[in-house]
Order: structure tokens, then sequence, then C-alpha cells
């Protein structure tokens, strides 16, 4: 799985684990990775440290993870900001890190999984990977470009015996780049913890459930409605002050690009 040194990554490393998976964790930062492995007791877990950014870093993953029964790909920068304030090199290391890498990573595991009848591919989005917000516009084609991804994935995947899942998690407090960023929401959007998430991945490869929202039901059905009336949704949201909070978040996460 990608993105093991991440807030949600470690939820998602220990809930697999605690299942009998042999893991295969990565991220840029090897500290980190090797306290995951310790934290886990050392067993079933290999650490292949990488910049998924770097144009062969999914295929020098790929190669040294060897034959996979489950691909987890959660790795994601936060990506926060108006489009005009990225330098060219920050969008695409967005796009690849968010994206490409999923993609590229996807197609060398597949061959496998098909020559052997099983597997499943996770991919981690957001809920801003089916409505985008203010500043979210790098971040949500990211998220949107997974779920179409997937979509197509899962249509030529059928009768394979592969799964492919989709989460999209909302606001996750506790860790990861949300919880980091110290931004307040009003009382009335809730959020969602790692764990959660982590246990959404798990139904997700264990019911082969193709798509699986991690949020408080009002921030569900919210999403569903803006997904029906996008430009009345976005004004009622701005009403709501989504711009400070989105301004706010934006400019804590600028260190993550
Ligand atoms: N946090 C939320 O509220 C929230 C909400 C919705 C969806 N999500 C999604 O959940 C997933 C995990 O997010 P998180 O909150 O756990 O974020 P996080 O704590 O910032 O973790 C991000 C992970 O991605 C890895 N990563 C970033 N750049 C990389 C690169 N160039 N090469 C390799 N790995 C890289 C990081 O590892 P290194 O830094 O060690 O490289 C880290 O493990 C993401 O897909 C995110 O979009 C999060």
């Amino acid at each position: 799985m990608t993105g093991a040194t991440g807030g949600i990554g470690g939820a998602i490393a220990r809930a697999l684990h605690a299942r009998g998976a042999r893991l295969v964790l990565t991220g840029r930062r090897e500290r980190q990775l090797a306290e995951l492995r310790a934290s886990l007791g050392e067993e079933r877990v290999e650490l292949v440290p990488l910049d998924l950014a770097e144009p062969d870093g999914p295929a020098r993953l790929a190669e040294a993870a060897g034959a996979l029964d489950v691909l987890v790909a959660n790795a994601a920068l936060p990506a926060s900001g108006r489009v005009e304030d990225f330098t060219p090199d920050e969008i695409d290391r967005a796009l690849n890190v968010n994206l490409r890498a999923p993609i590229q990573l996807t197609r060398a595991v597949l061959p496998g999984m098909l020559e052997r009848g099983s597997g499943h591919i996770v991919l981690v989005s957001s809920l801003a990977g089916k409505v985008a917000t203010l500043r979210s516009a790098v971040y949500s084609a990211t998220k949107f470009g997974l779920r179409g991804f997937a979509a197509g994935l899962r249509e030529d995947a059928q009768q394979s015996g592969i799964g492919v899942t989709v989460i999209f998690p909302g606001f996750v407090s506790d860790a990861g780049f949300f919880a980091e960023s110290g931004v307040k929401l009003p009382r009335w959007v809730g959020t969602r913890t790692p764990e959660q998430v982590a246990a959404a991945v798990v139904r997700g490869i264990e019911q082969e459930r193709a798509e699986l929202d991690v949020a408080p039901l009002g921030l569900k059905v919210g999403t569903r409605l803006a997904e029906l009336a996008p430009v009345t949704a976005a004004r009622v949201q701005r009403r709501l002050g989504s711009e400070r909070i989105a301004d706010d978040l934006s400019e804590a996460q600028r260190d993550k690009r």
C-alpha cells in the first residue's frame, strides 16, 4: 500500500495487518516507515521507501513489491489552493502522486492478478472526488480522475475475479493532512476517524464494494445533492462561510505541495 507513513495510511496498514495480510508499505519517510513496522511487530511487513512523484517511482515500487493480492493506492498531496498560485512543478507533483501513480501501479499489478484470476484494487479518493469546492481545483481533478479510472477499470475487469473499490472520505479527524492543518470546521460539519476509513477499506475488499463514502450522514446527503445541483450547492456553501475555511486550509497546507 502507498501512503503508509500518513495519518490514514497508518490506520489502513494496522487494519490490514490485523486481518492477517502480508504488507508492502511505502512512503518517502524511512523513519516513519520503520516505526510503523516496529509497531506492527516486524512480521509480515516489507518496507519500500521511494518517491512516487518520480517518473519511475510506480514501476520501481511494483517491481519491488512483486505479486500482490491487493493494491491500496492511498498516497496523496492535499493540493489545495488557487491553480494560479501553484508552480508548474507543484501541479505535476500533485498529478503524479495523486493520479498517475495509482494508474501506473494498477497497470503494473493487473496482469498478475488477471493471470491468477483474483485480486483487488483499492483507490482512496475523497468526497472532493465527487463534488469540487473552493480552492480544491487541482486536488479534485485528481480525485475525480480516480473515480473515472475505477469506473472504467471495473467494467473492463468484469468476470475476471478482480474487484475495484473507491473510498471517498469526508473530513478526517485525529491524523492526516486535514487534522494536521489545525483548521476548525463549523460544528455541524462532522468528521470521521482514520480507523473508520481503514474499516471501509477492509469492507470494500471483503464485500467487493464498488464505492464507499466515509462521512457523517449529513455530509453524505449534502454531497449527493451537490452532485445533482452543483451550482446551487456551491452558492449555499459560500453563504455558509466555506471560503474562509478553504483559504485557511490552503494556507496551512501550502508546505505540502
Ligand atoms: N485527511 C483527510 O481529511 C482526507 C479526506 C479525504 C480523503 N483523504 C485521502 O486519504 C489519503 C491519505 O491522506 P492523509 O490525510 O493520510 O494524508 P497524509 O497524512 O498527508 O499522508 C499522505 C501520504 O502520502 C505519501 N506521499 C506524499 N507524497 C508522496 C510522494 N511523492 N511519494 C510517495 N509517497 C508520498 C506520504 O508519505 P511521505 O510523506 O512519507 O512520502 C504519506 O504517507 C489521501 O489519498 C487523501 O487524499 C484524506
